[in-house]
């Protein structure tokens, strides 16, 4: 083997290890999806509730928020069911979430809405 195949081969190696070994540590606030990318929970969704809404919506809530938000489960559901993306897609400052606002940025939300559009994938 040629050496400038060895390195190639450690290099997808390390690749394949580091897409497969992904701790939370090694997330970061998506803010751009590369092309036909599927958007997933664990690996953009997550990233956004954590950093924006765990304020309130943590287990138990905090300041009056009526659920939590910490999981899949929680986050989808309030998606179908609570009008999620209606609330933080409004220009309403007075019930957008983040409650009190700002409103999170238009990339973000789209992410959340291609989130539900790719059928919720975990
Ligand atoms: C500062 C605290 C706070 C933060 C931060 C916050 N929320 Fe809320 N949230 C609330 C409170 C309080 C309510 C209930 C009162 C209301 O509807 O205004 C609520 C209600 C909701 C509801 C409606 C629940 C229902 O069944 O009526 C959804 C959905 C929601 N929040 C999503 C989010 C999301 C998503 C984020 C982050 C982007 C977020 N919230 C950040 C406090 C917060």
């Amino acid at each position: 083997m040629k050496i400038k195949n060895i390195y190639t081969t450690l290099l997808l190696a390390f690749a394949l290890m580091n897409c497969t070994f992904d701790s939370p540590d090694d997330l970061i606030e998506v803010t751009e999806i590369p092309e036909g990318e599927m958007i997933s929970y664990n690996n953009h969704v997550k990233i956004i509730i954590d950093n924006n809404c765990l304020n309130c919506h943590s287990m138990p809530p905090q300041n009056g928020a009526p659920m939590g938000l910490v999981n899949y489960q929680q986050v989808r559901n309030a998606v179908e069911n609570r009008g999620l993306i209606g609330l933080i897609s409004t220009q309403d400052l007075s019930e957008v979430m983040p409650l009190g606002g700002p409103r999170l940025p238009q990339n973000l939300i789209d992410i959340i809405v291609q989130w539900q559009l790719d059928g919720f994938i975990e």
